[in-house]
């Protein structure tokens, strides 16, 4: 259910009706305030401004088609006209109860399936495997599982691309350190515990040690020659790596599998090709010995081309490269009818360059879309991008497991009579909950601070204030004695924060494919707080198991309270976060 869709279409015929041109935008939105109805057409204005005609009396013809039907149809209790011409839409109480009906029924809680599913490659997570995963995959790594997420649920066709960074020169020093550390009978596994002081002992002898970086040089060169014993401690120390990023998908719910890894490396073999093709095309040209793309449309205020380097003086390629080639792999193979990927902002320019070349070479038809979505950082108190004390880089899993012990202090504090395994359950969706919540819910571009008093806080819009409004609902439905999936009756809407609450459930179709469509699912953030909003008010005013309600009114009720607790329950799954039935 698409109530904005529905009401646009509606509203356009009126239109034409009223002697508008087919095609005219009605330009309807839900209303702001209660008072300008549930939604609003304000489609008029434009439209008497091109035809320089009165507004209000375009919208009096409007209103005159629009009446039988929305009003006649039994979808709106009264449509009126306001200011110079806006059209301000009062929904029926009976449909909408209709409606929510409806959804209550179906599994995918009324959101329709798209009937023309598109590919769409979701470029996410992406860590180093040279390094442990750091904060800064964190984000990439769960905003791009919550846009996966939502596109699946909408029926699009998903394809998970995870273009870990597993190949490059500084696997020629590690894996020379890896190889010295097996020879002195070492366990890779115990070598490559802590991969960020594997990281630094490598880069130390590289610095110090005499002989050690010619060594690290000649294993870069048989790396890429494919030299088989080279290759072995590659894949050995690659293994080991992504187990540790598993670890942490793990921890958070993450649905990214080892099958949706696509590496730099997987793309080694095309890059000459990209590079010959490019020549060939004359997109490339040589330039000190590299080979270079000079990009036009990019220019500076100055007029000189931006410079887009795809293969180094010396013959190697570059990160430029492997993304040209991902992009003729995934509209090619793939299919992809739109490309999504998610990295830090201080990507973006990268990514406008790739597009523009992949373009003109041929390599991203005009029909796929390609769509960097970059994102701010995260910050500490300070304001200064998030460091542990001594100024290095937080590891992930540390903060999930600081997040988890934190929330278990809460949840303990709240409730000392707990039993320790319902505890560990509780406190884990509750911590890695909160971390997910805090960073989804903030505005995608914007960096934003990271603090965890706010993050689990019970108050405000966090993980457990959600998962709080659902176990809240949970509870009453012990108390009534009934489970959530016996509620078959329909609610009867009377009250206006019952009314509110119907709307609300009805709008997720529209969230959703707001947070498709941009990649943002703040927007959906924002949709499951004001619900759960939305419950508190209706909970404070219509009261459910109190001995003066009807049996009517309490069935009425508590079929609402289960058509929340089922929008909250997956409105939070869409952002990967769990719910429980007691806090
Ligand atoms: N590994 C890269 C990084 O950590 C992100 C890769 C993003 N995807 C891409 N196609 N370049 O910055």
């Amino acid at each position: 259910m698409n109530i904005k869709q529905l009401l646009s279409d509606i509203v356009q015929k009126a239109m034409v009706a009223a002697g508008l041109p087919e095609g005219t935008n009605p330009a309807v939105s839900q209303s702001s305030k209660p008072q300008f109805g549930d939604y609003q057409a304000n489609g008029v204005m434009g439209a008497a401004k091109k035809l320089k005609t009165n507004p209000r009396e375009l919208a009096t013809k409007v209103v005159e088609s629009l009446t039988p039907a929305l009003v006649s149809a039994g979808i709106a209790e009264k449509i009126e006209l306001a200011g110079p011409g806006f059209i301000n839409i009062h929904l029926d109480k009976a449909w909408l109860a209709n409606q929510l009906a409806a959804s209550a029924k179906d599994k995918q809680l009324g959101v329709t399936q798209r009937e023309v599913p598109q590919t769409v490659v979701v470029d996410y997570s992406a860590p180093n495997l040279a390094k442990e995963m750091h904060v800064g995959h964190l984000r990439s790594t769960i905003i791009g599982d919550a846009v996966v997420r939502a596109l699946e649920f909408r029926g699009d066709k998903v394809i998970r691309q995870n273009h870990m960074g597993d190949w490059g020169t500084q696997f020629g020093m590690l894996l020379a350190h890896l190889s010295d550390k097996l020879a002195a009978n070492e366990v890779a596994e115990t070598a490559l515990a802590d991969l960020e002081n594997f990281y630094r002992e490598a880069k130390v002898r590289f610095d110090d040690e005499e002989g050690f970086a010619d060594r690290a040089r000649e294993y870069v060169v048989k790396l890429q020659s494919g030299d088989a014993e080279c290759d072995k401690l590659w894949q050995q120390f690659i293994d080991i790596s992504i187990t540790h990023s598993e670890e942490i998908y793990h921890k958070l719910n993450v649905t990214l599998k080892r099958s949706d890894i696509m590496g730099e490396s997987a793309y080694n073999a095309d890059l000459p090709k990209v590079i010959d093709e490019l020549m060939a095309k004359e997109i490339a040209v040589e330039d000190q010995g590299a080979k270079v793309v000079f990009i036009d449309e990019m220019a500076n205020k100055d007029g000189e081309p931006s410079v887009f380097i795809v293969q180094k003086s010396g013959g190697g390629y570059l990160y430029a490269t492997t993304d040209l080639s991902a992009c003729r792999y995934r509209s090619g193979e793939l299919n992809a009818d739109r490309i999504v990927i998610f990295t830090d902002a201080r990507q973006s320019l990268h990514f406008k360059q790739v597009e523009i070349v992949a373009r003109k070479a041929g390599f991203l038809p005009d029909n796929v879309a390609y769509d960097h979505c970059p994102f701010g950082m995260m910050m500490g108190d300070d304001g200064k991008p998030f460091k542990t004390r001594t100024g290095g880089t937080i590891k992930l899993a540390e903060l999930l497991d600081e997040a988890v012990s934190r929330a278990t202090e809460l949840i303990k504090e709240k409730n000392p009579e707990i039993d320790s395994e319902l505890l560990s359950e509780i406190s884990r969706k509750v911590g890695i909950g909160a971390v997910k919540f805090a960073d989804l819910s903030k505005n995608r571009t914007s960096d934003y601070i990271f603090n965890w008093q706010t993050m689990l806080s019970f108050e405000g819009a966090t993980a457990p204030y959600l998962q709080y409004a659902f176990s809240r609902i949970q509870s009453i439905f012990r108390k009534a004695e009934v489970s959530a999936n016996s509620i078959s009756t329909k609610a009867t809407i009377t009250e206006p924060q019952e009314k509110a609450l119907a709307l609300k459930l009805l709008q997720l179709e529209e969230v959703l494919d707001s947070v498709i469509s941009e990649c943002t699912p703040n927007l959906l953030c924002n949709y499951l707080y004001e619900l759960a909003s939305l419950y508190m008010s209706f909970y404070e005013a219509c009261p459910i198991l109190k001995d003066d309600i009807s049996d009517e009114v309490k069935t009425s009720r508590l079929a609402l309270c289960a058509n929340v607790a089922n929008t909250l329950s997956q409105g939070l799954d869409i952002l990967g976060i769990e719910v429980m039935d007691r806090m």
